[in-house]
Order: structure tokens, then C-alpha cells, then sequence
């Protein structure tokens, strides 16, 4: 069974008079294990399906199911648990608390299921140390780099160990080398066993991901290989497009110095 199932969904947003059509029928499917980037321009739908598959949002119609489970059917408590317990939200704009170090940071989602101290911190200092921020750990977000703050804001969303990691467009805020870094470790953390669901506006981002689905006007238009869904979409562009994502990625597989 999928862990996520989409089953023709269409959302409407209703501003009374007019309606805005932002996914219009999205029927895809994604595995436990999966790497999937969920790439489009502005306003093609992206957030907005991700509202959904992290139950923040319900589909006007169609359905959609989380482990088998139509999560149309489910009482707001039960949302919130699916929330809280198998969903883990990485954001563009980070959201730590600025008073907080970084391990308290990564702590919170652990006291609000009353996990002891002793163990919150043993989980906090594992979490830490995945996403390589050992040496930050006291540090508070304003005393890092935006690529050290989206690090953990990813070890926050692993420490509970969520069934699916959700980020959208998490290398929104970052330079382009360290938007790489972050996908990086995307991609360890897919080894390792981790359902990721990654939304970008930046093909070349997106080609790096094992596969991408590409969304246009709330449809989608290519589901395949990253790497083969990101040049389509270049050769729909043109030369140009084509050559800047094949620059980009021969420097993506450039040996790293410093
Ligand atoms: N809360 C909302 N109310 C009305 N329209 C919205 C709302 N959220 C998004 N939209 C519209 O839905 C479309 C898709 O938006 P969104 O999912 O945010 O796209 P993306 O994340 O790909 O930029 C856009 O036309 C946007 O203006
Ligand atoms: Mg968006």
C-alpha cells in the first residue's frame, strides 16, 4: 500500500466572487521510502498540495489517503494527531524560536509529548548530530548561518522520527551552494530510509531528487526521474535552460573544497 495516496483531488478556493482553481485533478501516488520533489513555478499549486498532504488543508473533492487512511474521515483530534505524530514540516522561513539555543529548539516538539528530559535531550543531541550540528548545539539562531538555521529546523522535524518529512521550498532563503548542501542532505536522509516530499521552484534542485512530479496551473504535467522531469522542462525553455541545468549540474558533482 502507498504511504500517500492522491485520488483526483481538486481544490478551490472560494473568495466569494471568484474562485481561484489551484489543483485541478492530482492523482499520483508515493511510496514509504520515497525522494519525491514536487517542482512548479509561483502560484502553480505547490503549497497548496502540500496543505493537504500534511493535513493542514482538506481537498474540495477527491481523496486523499495517508496510510490507508481517508483522511477526509478523520475528526479534527485525529488530524491533529496525524499532525503532530507522523508528519514532520520543514519551512522556507525556518520558524525557530530566536531565544532558544539550537538543541532547545529541536527539543520543543518532545515536551509537547511529554517526553522526559532526560531522553528529550539524548533525541535533541542525536538529531543534531545527523544534520552535523554537533558543534552549534548552544548556539541560538541569530548566532548561525541560514544554512545552519534550516539544519535544525530539519533535525526539529526528524527527532520526533515522523512517517514522512515535508518541505516546502526549504532552499527558498539560501544561497545556491548551500540550497545544494540542504538537498544534500535530503538525499542521506533518503538513504536512511526517510519518505521526503521536497517542493522547489528550481529545477535544478529538483533533478538531483531520485523523482519529481511538475505541477503547472494545479495539474501535473511530467512525474518521472528527477534529473529527466527537470530537462524536459529545460527543453521546453530552450538552449539556454538546457545549458544552465546542465552547468549547474556538472557543478553540483564537483568535487567541494573548504
Ligand atoms: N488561501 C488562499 N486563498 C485564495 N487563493 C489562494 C490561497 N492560497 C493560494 N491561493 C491561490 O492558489 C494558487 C496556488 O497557490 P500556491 O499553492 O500557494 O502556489 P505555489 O506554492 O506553487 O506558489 C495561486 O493562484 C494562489 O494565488
Ligand atoms: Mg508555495
Amino acid at each position: 500500500m502507498p504511504l500517500i495516496e492522491l485520488d483526483h483531488i481538486v481544490k478551490t478556493y472560494d473568495l466569494g466572487l471568484s474562485k481561484v482553481p489551484a489543483l485541478r485533478d492530482i492523482h499520483f501516488a508515493i511510496d514509504r521510502g520515497e525522494f519525491v520533489a514536487i517542482v512548479g513555478q509561483s502560484g502553480s499549486g505547490k503549497s497548496t498540495l502540500m496543505n493537504i498532504i500534511g493535513c493542514l488543508d482538506v481537498p474540495t473533492e477527491g481523496h486523499y489517503r495517508l496510510g490507508g487512511r481517508d483522511v477526509g474521515e478523520l475528526s479534527d483530534d485525529e488530524l491533529a494527531d496525524v499532525r503532530n505524530l507522523e508528519i514532520g514540516f520543514i519551512f522556507q522561513s525556518f520558524q525557530l524560536l530566536p531565544r532558544a539555543s539550537a538543541l532547545e529548539n529541536v527539543e520543543l516538539p518532545l515536551i509537547y509529548r511529554g517526553v522526559s528530559k532526560k531522553e528529550r535531550r539524548e533525541r535533541a543531541v542525536a538529531a543534531l548530530e545527523i544534520v552535523q550540528l554537533s558543534d552549534r548545539m548552544t548556539h541560538r539562531p541569530a548566532e548561525l548561518s541560514g544554512g545552519q538555521r534550516q539544519r535544525v529546523a530539519i533535525a526539529r522535524a526528524l527527532v520526533t522520527q515522523p512517517s514522512l518529512l515535508l518541505a516546502d521550498e526549504p532552499t527558498g532563503n539560501l544561497d545556491s551552494r548551500t540550497g545544494e548542501d540542504i538537498v544534500q542532505l535530503f538525499l542521506e536522509l533518503h538513504q536512511e530510509g526517510n519518505t521526503i516530499i521536497l517542493v522547489t521552484h528550481e529545477p535544478k534542485l529538483a533533478a538531483r531528487c531520485p523523482r519529481a512530479v511538475r505541477i503547472v496551473d494545479g495539474l501535473v504535467i511530467a512525474d518521472g526521474p528527477g534529473r529527466a522531469v527537470a530537462m524536459a522542462n529545460a527543453e521546453a525553455l530552450g538552449a539556454d535552460a538546457v545549458a544552465q541545468l546542465l552547468a549547474a549540474q556538472q557543478a553540483a558533482e564537483a568535487p567541494r573544497h573548504g
